[in-house]
């Protein structure tokens, strides 16, 4: 979606609009303790509060998960939304109108019931034609149905429809007062080549596509029988994002709020089976592989478990396949903070999810989801059971193929457990496969969806940071938390950060991240010397998703105050600066081969004269208490 335009007014009228602790306390409760609130964070499971709200800076942080930010950055977290949506939502939220000044691309909220009402309208002329169409392809589309079993209650139920073509939907639209380019932007039909509009569905069986209300959005169309391709769905229109819906939702999530648990299948007609059967808590996704969004969505319906059902047969076992390399990304410590846990089964015989209620009952089917491993589990199990463990080539690889699972996670201590299995189960030494783990490389540059940078410049992802991070010696970790804890006060208090703009501009940062975030301070100061803290926090987070975490980090002690402080960490990082700088120059006198001898003398006058200066001044540093 093109990220429509708001400016930088709007943005800060919806930011005051907005009380922090308000929106936080509408869907979790809050507690205040001295100055600060305190909530359970949202973003991870936990039973103790230990996301802090400060309402006077109005910025949160968890000091469970590291994350934090402001209002906006709240809301893209919790509501998985981008930060024009979010600011949209919260303009909603406090009934601020930001569609008049001149914005592209997100839809008005108008205009999306308007594209709604074109679907609602849609469904039911579809749906009239499946029951009543005397015509004989309609009657075809009805005895199709009947024999698989989607008779009955089943098409009113799932609204299920049929599209004559011919222009018959466009007539009917049209005769209601919708126009042509409605009816494009919505996806239900298209300019043909002689610029004349067309119905886009034809002669196909209509699954109408709800969302999460139970308004319809998109539509699925199969052919009657068999025919290529097989399916045709709606594009992405402002009202239908694919990698965000799932079939059946609407109906699903009072099954899976009952059961804590989402099953996930691959077809729009195993989701209607599993409900006709009595299996309410079953959605598809659309054709496309699960989301790391879809999870976030499930996880707030189901609370303890989404199973995925893999069919048995040649693509079930490819869709296992590709899951696997989601696993991955899934399993590192970002989605191992979701609540819910990710779990997978394949079913036996060949048989697709319909096949099977239909062939051995709801019952044999709840067992089966509830014998759902973790995915970790699922995919080592794969990985081994493909190999022939009774010759040593067999073990070697199914040794190697189940340690490459654990890659993402090597350093945590769950890979530790699972790699002390697999070495049982090939019956290789412990020593020998946790030697192997720790030599595994984790995969680079896996980026989950929100974090879509992919230049090289980047710093690396949360995991491999981690584990760099372990590798450092005290020194180098006391430097980065300080220039942490220097960005995190001088971006909370706008007006220090002001006072130490040249600190900014001219310390050393030790890390890409953080010098990324100096920049990205500094120019917003330049724009705007008034900008609020919530405005240095976001546009840092724009630009470098990681920001907003560090740059609320930050809590400064009983009788701190933020001059101070920063002051303290600007002289400490700067004497730090100023030691590397006397190191270097240390170091050439040391091997001065080449070097004039005059040259040689005056750089040692000048290193004598640097560190007493330094010694001056790291006396003068006295600690902070
Ligand atoms: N799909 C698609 N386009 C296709 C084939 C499949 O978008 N050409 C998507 C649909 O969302 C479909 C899902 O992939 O529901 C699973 O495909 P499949 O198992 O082939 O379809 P079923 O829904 O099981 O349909 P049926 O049982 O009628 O064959
Ligand atoms: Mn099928």
């Amino acid at each position: 979606m093109a990220e429509g335009f708001i400016s930088d007014e709007d943005i800060q009228k919806v930011r005051e609009a907005n009380d922090l602790v308000a929106v936080i306390g509408e869907r979790t409760p809050v507690k205040q303790r001295g100055r600060d609130f305190w909530c359970c964070c949202p973003i991870h499971n936990e039973k103790t509060p230990s996301l802090k709200i400060d309402p006077a800076m109005q910025l949160w942080h968890c000091f469970g998960c590291g994350a934090g930010g402001d209002v906006f950055g709240y809301v893209m977290k919790t509501e998985d939304m981008s930060f024009p949506e979010a600011v949209r939502r919260l303009a909603e939220r406090a009934h601020i109108d930001i569609a008049s000044t001149g914005t592209r691309g997100g839809a008005s909220s108008s205009k999306r019931a308007r594209l709604k009402d074109i679907c609602k309208e849609t469904a039911d002329f579809y749906h009239l034609q499946l029951m009543r169409n005397p015509a004989q392809d309609a009657a075809e589309a009805r005895s199709y149905l009947g024999a698989r079993g989607l008779g009955g209650v089943v098409p009113k139920t799932w609204q299920l429809g049929f599209a004559p073509g011919k222009g018959a939907l466009v007539r009917h639209l049209s005769s209601k007062g919708f126009k042509a380019d409605e009816l494009i932007e919505a996806n239900v039909a298209a300019k043909g080549r002689d610029g004349k509009l067309r119905d886009r569905f034809f002669n196909r069986i209509m699954f109408p596509i709800f969302d999460v209300q139970g308004d319809c959005i998109a539509f699925g169309g199969r052919v009657v029988g068999k025919g290529e391709p097989k399916y045709l769905n709606s594009q992405e229109t402002p009202v239908f994002h694919k990698s965000e819906v799932l079939y059946g939702l609407h109906k699903a999530k009072v099954g899976m709020a009952a059961t804590g648990i989402a099953v996930v299948v691959e077809g729009y007609t195993d989701v209607i089976a599993l409900h006709e059967h009595g299996v309410g808590n079953a959605v598809a996704t659309l054709g496309t592989a699960l989301t790391m969004k879809h999870i976030r969505i499930l996880g707030r319906h189901a609370q303890k478990r989404i199973v995925y059902l893999f069919d048995g047969d040649a693509a079930g076992q490819r869709a296992a396949d590709r899951a696997l390399a989601f696993i991955d990304e899934s399993m590192t410590p970002e989605a191992g903070k979701s609540k819910v846990e990710l779990c997978a089964v394949t079913l036996p015989d060949n048989l697709d999810p319909a096949d099977f209620v239909e062939k051995r009952g709801a019952e044999e089917l709840k067992r089966l989801i509830d014998s759902a491993q973790p995915l970790l589990q699922y995919g080592i199990d794969r990985r081994i059971a493909a190999h022939d463990l009774s010759r040593p080539e067999g073990r070697t690889r199914a040794l190697s193929e189940a340690l490459a699972v654990l890659a993402p996670i090597k350093d945590s201590l769950l890979a530790k457990d699972y790699a002390v299995q697999i070495a049982s189960r090939v019956r290789a030494r412990e020593e020998d496969v946790l030697a192997q783990l720790a030599l595994l490389r984790a995969p680079q540059g896996y980026a989950s969806a929100e974090d879509q940078s992919d230049s090289s410049e980047q710093p690396a992802p949360a995991q491999t940071a981690e584990s760099r991070f372990a590798r450092l010696s005290q020194a180098e970790k006391n430097r980065l938390r300080f220039e942490r804890e220097l960005l995190s006060v001088l971006a909370q208090h706008p007006l220090v950060a002001l006072a130490h703009a040249d600190a900014l501009a001219q310390l050393q940062w030790h890390d890409a991240a953080h010098d990324a975030i100096a920049q990205s301070i500094l120019d917003t100061l330049m724009q705007d010397p008034g900008a609020s803290s919530g405005a240095l926090i976001t546009n840092a987070a724009r630009l470098l998703p990681q920001a907003s975490g560090i740059l609320t980090s930050s809590s400064l002690a009983e009788g701190q105050t933020p001059d101070i402080v920063a002051a303290y960490l600007c002289e400490e990082l700067s004497l730090g600066d100023a030691e590397d700088a006397v190191s270097m120059l240390k170091a050439q006198l040391a091997d001065p081969r080449g070097m004039p001898a005059e040259e040689q003398e005056l750089l040692f006058e000048s290193v004598v004269g640097m560190q007493r200066d330094l010694t001056q001044r790291r006396l003068a540093h006295k600690p902070l208490i």
